[in-house]
């Protein structure tokens, strides 16, 4: 079965953790973010899938090729302009023929396709929509529904006072190829504001498919770091990572005294020094060097990070490369490479 997965247009980035990596390419316990989804969706046998986006994918490409590798069709989808979350789908979907999964790139779910798809088709659906609960709608587009989860409106970001629902579009669609018809060629066109509506007001059978499965939209640091520590913490599940107390990898110089509570991942050829403390939820990437009396607790370090000794760095993310320097405490932070200079001088 076929996939669409909305990557974004060339300034898709996770700012201002990074200025460089394309959000999907962030590491997500080491590995790139979209590399969890795309292997979450071949494990429900969803394996043909394009990568639709408005850039040209170097870092995607060298890394995932034509996906053969990964036992997966991989194919690339380039927009010359943006085309919205429809028009990429249109623009991506030339040959599709029948029921095909569209993604949003910026989300990350325990959502069942299988069990969507199966309800799809017990529907008759033209279009089914995952739906998420989630406390605070008034940042998403909230989807009312009626009975048997039939769609009957939709509201983008409603007024505090308009809340009426608490499930929003979570991102995830089922489409049949008849959909198509409802999006223009060429053209900057969305679902929830285009496509859907028109659906509605032409009584096509929209369904909704009601989810309590973990769901997080990683469209800031914040909750790029909780992705991470739910994901250590078993909370949500990636054919990548099993929940473990603590792994250390291949090559790592972890001296006798130093504390390390789970979850944690040590990834390769990280040297932790004397006394120091780490304290789960905690990512160490790849050559890391974590110094003398120092305390990492609930943070999420990527490659090369140095932490100078007696520092202590609680709830933050520290991109590749930067030092911090000896005696910082940096609680709450996000740190990207270009602060590295900053970071080592203060
Ligand atoms: P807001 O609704 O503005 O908060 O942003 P959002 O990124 O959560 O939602 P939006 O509906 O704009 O985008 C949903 C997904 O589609 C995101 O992963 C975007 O990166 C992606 N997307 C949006 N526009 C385009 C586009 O023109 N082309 C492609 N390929 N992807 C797009």
């Amino acid at each position: 079965m076929k996939v669409i997965i909305l990557v974004g247009g060339e300034g898709t980035r996770l700012r201002p953790l990074t200025y460089s990596i394309v959000k999907s390419m962030v590491p997500v316990i080491n590995r790139p973010f979209i590399e969890h989804v795309i292997l979450k969706l071949a494990a429900h046998g969803i394996n043909d899938i394009v990568l639709a986006m408005g850039y040209k994918p170097d870092s995607i490409f060298s890394y995932f090729k034509d996906g053969a590798g990964a036992g997966i069709k991989l194919t690339y989808s380039l927009e010359e302009k943006p085309l919205g979350t429809a028009g990429a789908v249109k623009h991506a979907a030339q040959h599709v023929d029948d029921t095909f999964f569209v993604l949003n790139g910026d989300t990350f779910s325990d959502i069942d396709y299988t069990e969507m798809l199966q309800l799809h088709r017990r529907n008759k659906a033209m279009a089914t929509i995952a739906l998420t609960r989630v406390e605070d709608p008034t940042l998403f587009g909230v989807v009312e529904t009626g009975p048997e989860g039939r769609v009957t409106a939709f509201i983008e970001k409603p007024a505090r006072d308009q809340v009426t629902s608490h499930w929003i579009n979570a991102g995830v669609y089922i489409l049949e190829p008849a959909v198509l018809d409802y999006i223009p060629d060429n053209e900057f066109y969305m679902f929830e504001k285009g496509v859907f509506p028109a659906l509605l007001a032409k009584g096509a059978p929209v369904y909704s498919y009601a989810s309590q499965a973990y769901w997080i939209d990683v469209g800031r640091p914040s909750q790029y770091h909780r992705l991470n520590c739910d994901m250590l913490e078993g909370k949500c599940s990636s054919p990548l990572y099993k929940a473990e107390s603590v792994i250390i990898e291949a090559g790592c110089a972890i001296h006798p005294s130093a504390q390390i509570t789970g979850p944690a991942r040590i990834s390769a050829g990280c040297y932790v020094g004397e006394e120091v403390h780490i304290q789960g939820p905690a990512v160490i990437g790849c050559g890391c060097r974590i110094e003398k009396g120092s305390l990492v607790e609930n943070s999420i370090l990527w490659d090369n990070v140095i932490i100078g000794a007696g520092a202590s760095v609680i709830d933050s993310i520290i991109a590749s490369g930067v030092k911090i320097i000896e005696n910082a405490r940096l609680e709450g932070q996000t740190i990207n490479q270009d602060a590295a200079a900053d970071h080592a001088t203060k």
